[in-house]
């Protein structure tokens, strides 16, 4: 029997696309039953921070705006990570902040690292969670898929599909950097789904040697131009991880190695021009595509209906074609989740004889 009335939902780390599709789908549901839904603003800080920054929702917030189907977050989002030192003082705060807008329990939309600092601070005030995954990076574990996934797929997919054409005109080898933190999934697929020559992810040591190599024969089979696509969270031959900056709690934060590349490249193989793109934040723009649109509608409702049961302190994910649930202390000790380097898409890359690192 539920004893909900009241909920709260936030947005925490890095947008993506199809959060609004989740948010509204979350408010419809739960209107339907009659509670009330506070949208926190600013991922946790609207909880954490004074005067409390929050606005109740209604399914017109979304059905007379557009916001349901544009990118980025109504609510806005935070990531800014927490120094560990401050970690109690904060989740005291947010304990203290649902307490004074009686929420009964709080849905998250968040990656790993929201999962794992949300699940923190809710059993340390002892507040009903339900987390819902969400990132570009797809790293979430426990989870086949997150929120924001494949329409970051579909942004990078057609923004190889661009530098193609000037990759053709120039006959040049493009570079296309891409996010994804220290995992590789978002590379990968759209390397994969754009017909890349090269993809370097985290996962998979790498040599010069070895793209050279594979330079060489795509110039011999007589094409123009190649495409090589590399994730941010790869490192330099030489083991270094490249850095553009560090957040606001001191963290590096990836970027630069596509750079660094065509730089090397450029100065040890003449057959092609080397020119690099790092994509940057547009990966987290796009119209969100069907699968998100679909994934988004699908967890909403499920954590609407996980807490109208009476059960909380889940996240809700996708396994194989089915929607399910999963102890958030389960995903927090999973960690992030990585490529398989023995899946389908590894596979796929080998037998369609992209370089994709020593393996
Ligand atoms: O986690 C999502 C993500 O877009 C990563 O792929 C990327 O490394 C990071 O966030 C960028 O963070 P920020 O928006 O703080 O620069």
């Amino acid at each position: 029997m539920s004893e909900i009335k009241k909920i709260g939902i936030l947005t925490s780390g890095g947008d993506c696309s199809g959060l609004n599709v989740a948010i509204s789908a979350v408010v419809k549901a739960a209107t339907l039953k009659n509670w009330t839904v506070y949208g926190i603003h600013n991922g946790t800080e609207g909880l954490t921070e004074r005067p409390l920054s929050y606005e109740i929702l209604t399914p017109q917030n979304f059905s007379e705006t557009p916001w349901a189907k544009t990118a980025g977050s109504y609510l806005g989002s935070l990531n800014k990570g927490v120094k560990p030192e401050l970690m109690d003082e904060v989740a005291r705060r947010f304990g203290e902040g649902v307490r004074e807008l009686g929420l009964d329990a709080v849905i998250v939309l968040g990656g790993d690292g929201s999962m794992n600092v949300l699940q923190r601070y809710c059993s340390q005030a002892g507040i009903k969670m339900i987390g819902i995954p969400k990132t570009i990076d797809n790293d979430t574990p426990l989870t086949d898929i997150s929120i924001g996934f494949e329409t970051a797929c579909q942004v990078c997919m057609d923004s190889i599909d661009s530098i193609e054409t000037t990759a053709r005109s120039h006959h040049r080898a493009m570079i296309v950097e891409m996010m994804g933190r220290d995992a590789g999934h978002l590379a990968l697929q759209s390397a994969v789904a754009g017909g890349a020559d090269v993809c370097l992810i985290p996962e998979i040591p790498y040599t010069l040697d070895g793209i050279i190599k594979k330079l060489e024969a795509v110039k011999a089979s007589g094409r123009t131009y190649a495409l090589i696509v590399v994730s941010e969270g790869i490192k330099t031959e030489n083991g270094e991880m490249l850095s553009l900056g560090k957040n606001m709690i001191g963290e590096k934060v990836h970027g630069g190695i596509g750079d660094y590349l065509a730089n090397l490249l450029n100065e040890k193989y003449n057959g092609f021009q080397i020119r690099c793109t790092r994509l940057g934040h547009v990966q987290r723009s796009g119209h969100p595509v069907y699968g998100d649109r679909m994934l988004a509608t699908l967890f909403g409702a499920k954590a609407v209906d996980l807490l109208s049961n009476g059960q909380t302190n889940v996240m809700v994910g996708l396994d194989h074609g089915r929607v399910d649930c999963y102890p958030l202390k389960d995903v927090v000790s999973a960690g992030s989740k990585r490529v398989d380097v023995h899946g389908v898409y590894v596979q796929a890359a080998k037998l369609l004889g992209m370089y994709i690192g020593e393996i």
